[in-house]
């Protein structure tokens, strides 16, 4: 998945608490999260938290024992707690108990995550799990409110969901995946706070009959990589995607079409609420014009012949009412999916961007693009032209918000 291939967490330290809750096994699932991003882990556990897993899953995983107790009758010298506490990029309790809630908030330091925590000037992420009365209960909200306060600490849930119990309501613990998006959010910069963002992605499907479609290659993830960078750094993302097999990323407001009429629907819906609209979808330009209500059967006689239709060409018509032209309107952004020699993709970039009456256009190569993970890319506006060197999708999004950020 995405996350794997460029994260904010890559090269970071990352101290891994475990308090005692049966989510604890999903611990071991974050900490191979974050040492597939290319992290650190040092495992540390409370006593309660060994009672649900052992220690051994997470030294074996992490590659480091595990630290759970405060004393070690005078082996090391110096304070374990202070040195691993000054060594961490980041502080994860996943997950943390109501119990280890209402320590921190109080500033206890009677076990080695307690101590850790207090110790530590790093960001930390904190995943609560526990039954709904007690994360409903008077004592743990105040606690939570204690700590909401700190602004080291983001909370990672909890959600609302059937606990190990059976009862359902809130206290149970996010997936771990999530929990990790929230690590991620936590390290950026937060810089498109407060940023209304319209993305589309991937192919459109024009049906020619209730069985077969028009459609293209597009795999969708350059706009899915686009639309989950955006959320981590803090934007509102709407994220309207054609017929795609990719996960919603964390944060995202996904809306799913299926043809480019639909996907006009929704784009001119959203578009003037956005202070950003970036088209990285393929629409095709042409649909069957008009489907067939039943499926074609094979028949003797001459070939079925599908005549096409123009389809709308949404970017443009976004362009018509907020282009640059029009001061106060979307920062608009299209794509442009070519084949030729650089300086070609680059000049119908150029073309395609006062046609359509746009920003910005990200000029590609069909070959290097369609299906890949990686890409390169031209970024073309109305004075420059930037060459961004062959990297995976995700840095590339990182640095195409980069260009858009400086340009708002
Ligand atoms: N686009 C759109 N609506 C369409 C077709 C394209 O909004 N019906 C958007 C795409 O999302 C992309 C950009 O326009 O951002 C590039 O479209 P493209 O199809 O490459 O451009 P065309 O104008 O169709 O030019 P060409 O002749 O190269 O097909």
């Amino acid at each position: 998945m995405s996350h794997f291939m460029h994260s904010p967490l890559a090269g970071k330290h990352i101290v891994l608490c475990v308090t005692g809750s049966i989510a604890a096994y999903k611990a071991v699932q974050f900490a191979r999260l974050c040492l597939k991003a290319g992290a650190s882990v040092q495992p540390v556990m409370t006593k309660a938290a060994m009672e649900f897993v052992g220690p051994t899953t997470f030294s074996g995983i992490c590659g480091k024992p595990v630290l759970h107790q405060m004393w070690d009758g005078g082996v090391t010298s110096g304070e374990v707690h202070v040195d691993v506490a000054a060594k961490a990029d980041i502080v994860a309790i996943v997950p943390a108990t109501a119990d280890v809630l209402a320590r921190l908030a109080h500033g206890r330091a009677d076990d080695m995550v307690t101590a850790i925590s207090l110790c530590t000037r790093a960001p930390m992420v904190l995943a609560p799990a526990m039954h709904p009365r007690m994360w409903e209960s008077a004592a743990t909200q105040r606690n939570v409110e204690l700590l909401r306060a700190d602004p080291r600490i983001t909370f990672a849930g909890p959600t609302t969901g059937v606990v190990a119990s059976g009862d359902d309501g809130m206290g149970r613990m996010l997936e771990p995946e999530e929990i990790f998006a929230c690590l991620e959010r936590h390290l950026l910069s937060g810089d498109f706070a407060g940023v209304q963002m319209l993305v589309t992605a991937g192919p459109t499907q024009e049906a020619i009959d209730p069985v077969r479609y028009l459609g293209n290659r597009s795999s969708g993830k350059m706009g899915f990589a686009i639309a989950r960078l955006a959320a981590l750094r803090g934007a509102n993302v709407k994220l309207i995607a054609g017929p795609v097999e990719l996960k919603t990323p964390f944060g995202v407001e996904r809306i799913d079409v299926t043809s480019a009429a639909e996907m006009r629907a929704k784009v001119l819906e959203h578009a003037s609420a956005s202070n950003v609209v970036i088209m990285a979808a393929a629409v095709a330009d042409f649909r069957p014009a008009a489907p067939s209500p039943t499926k074609i059967k094979k028949a003797k006689g001459p070939l079925p012949t599908v005549a096409l239709a123009e389809n709308p060409d949404i970017l443009a018509e976004v362009g018509a009412s907020f282009g640059p032209s029009k001061p106060g309107g979307p920062f608009l952004v299209g794509f442009a999916l070519e084949t030729g020699t650089d300086e070609e993709v680059i000049a119908y970039a150029q073309q395609k961007r006062e046609r359509k009456n746009v920003h910005l256009v990200v000029a590609n190569h069909a070959a290097e693009a369609l299906g890949k993970d990686t890409n390169r890319i031209f970024l073309v506006d109305g004075s420059s032209v930037e060459t961004l060197d062959p990297a995976d999708k995700t840095t590339l999004a990182d640095i195409l918000l980069d260009r858009i950020r400086a340009r708002l």
